[in-house]
């Protein structure tokens, strides 16, 4: 039983320090799941365990990515309760990674990568026909992800479908809502607006779409992240927007064409990623502190008092890393696990995303636990 954990951690030893690049998703339940987080995946429950003692969920097995890929990104195929995971190896990184959240497995789906560059590009999939846009280098790409929810030994192709109406220098940040891939930060776009590809017309709206704030202020036209608000069935309607400041969250609801201004993160941090489920906007920060806000629907009054918390079963199993040394960008193991047997141990090099974890340490254990 021990075997092949010790099996993949010795693996993971030969090749020294590991730089880990975590992501969180949920699944169709809205279960937190995070994966590559202090070396393992752990599950954490919904939204109503976060606060609470318990711990996280060790769900790391077989066949899993590595997780020391970079800007790994992962997305929630509603329909098939998979977890689509692209960077999430360094050494495959045209391979995508899905983790069936109904049976607990991994597979690597193959993809044929024309000219699609994995090193720069952001993309959404899209919620009803299960097809990923990116945008790279000025050009639309797509892949069609069928319903799979393990990997078909047919490659799936990343297909470019067409120039972008944008200027190359575009550093995209996309999100989904209604069918729309939503571009934020174009330049030349005004603040407050977004442009628009409508998916079943694969059609760049030509004009900008408004989002004001009630006060009739806008959300400011900078960089940032973009994630969409899951429905319980159904499309997205609703996407955070969050300014690389972190000074707010602005979520957009693309229905009413408005949006709302929400507290900023309390760890502002421009490395960290989101995800969100139909209830809490969850963040994951540098250096593996995994935080969320709660958000209901419609309830404007509940969403503007709304606070941010740490998810404490993930701080109690995979607590994040301490940032008291720094990195001297060696190969020697430079951060160490404090999960397991180890209390109060500090570790280096966690200054700045990616996280170093502690898996040379983390194997010495598991061997002399297989051992002993
Ligand atoms: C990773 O993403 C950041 C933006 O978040 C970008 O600046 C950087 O170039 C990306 N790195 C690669 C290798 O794509
Ligand atoms: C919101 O914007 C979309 C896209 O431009 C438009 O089709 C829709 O009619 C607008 N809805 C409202 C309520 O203004
Ligand atoms: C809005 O949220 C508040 C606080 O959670 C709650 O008391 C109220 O019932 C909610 N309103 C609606 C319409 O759901
Ligand atoms: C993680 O980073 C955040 C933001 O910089 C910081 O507030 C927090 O203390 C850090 N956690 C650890 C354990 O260093």
């Amino acid at each position: 039983m021990f075997a092949p954990t010790v099996a993949s951690l010795l693996l993971l030893s030969a090749s020294a320090a590991v730089k880990a690049s975590p992501c969180v998703a949920f699944d169709i339940n809205w279960n937190l799941l995070a994966f590559g987080l202090d070396g393992k995946d752990w599950f954490t429950g919904t939204q109503d365990t976060w606060s609470g003692s318990g711990q996280a969920t060790d769900i790391t097995t077989t066949s899993r990515p590595t997780f020391d890929g970079t800007n790994t990104t992962c997305y929630l195929s509603q329909f098939t309760n998979a977890i689509y995971v692209l960077n999430g190896d360094s050494k495959n990184p045209s391979s995508i990674y899905i983790y069936d959240a109904t049976a607990k497995s991994w597979s690597t789906q193959a993809v044929t990568l024309g000219s699609f560059d994995t090193t720069s590009f952001d993309a959404i999939l899209d919620h009803d026909t299960n097809v990923f846009y990116a945008l790279s280098h000025g050009n639309l790409f797509s892949l069609d992800m069928g319903s799979l929810k393990a990997a078909n030994s047919t490659p799936v192709v990343w297909t470019d479908v067409e120039q972008a109406p944008y200027p190359s220098n575009y550093q995209p940040v996309m999100a989904l809502a209604q069918n729309h891939v939503h571009f934020l930060d174009v330049p030349g776009v005004p603040a407050g607006s977004a442009d628009i590809f409508v998916i079943h017309y694969s059609y760049f709206q030509p004009q900008s779409q408004a989002y004001p704030l009630p006060d009739g202020s806008t959300f400011p036209a900078t960089y940032g992240r973009a994630t969409s608000f899951f429905q319980d069935s159904g499309v997205q309607q609703e996407f955070a927007f969050i300014p690389q400041d972190s000074s707010a969250v602005y979520v957009i609801n693309v229905e009413t064409n408005t949006t709302q201004k929400l507290a900023g993160p309390t760890i502002k941090d421009p490395k960290t990623t989101y995800f969100a489920s139909t209830n809490s906007l969850v963040q994951l920060s540098s250096n593996g502190t995994v935080s969320f806000l709660s958000y209901q629907e419609g309830n404007t009054s509940a969403n503007a008092a709304a606070s941010w918390s740490i998810v404490k079963p993930l701080l109690t199993s995979a607590p994040p890393s301490t940032s008291s040394a720094s990195a001297s960008g060696t190969k020697t193991a430079s951060g160490i696990s404090s999960s397991g047997t180890s209390s109060g141990s500090t570790s280096g090099a966690l200054t700045a995303s990616p996280i170093y974890a502690g898996l040379v340490l983390t194997a010495l254990l598991g061997a002399m636990v297989y051992v002993l």
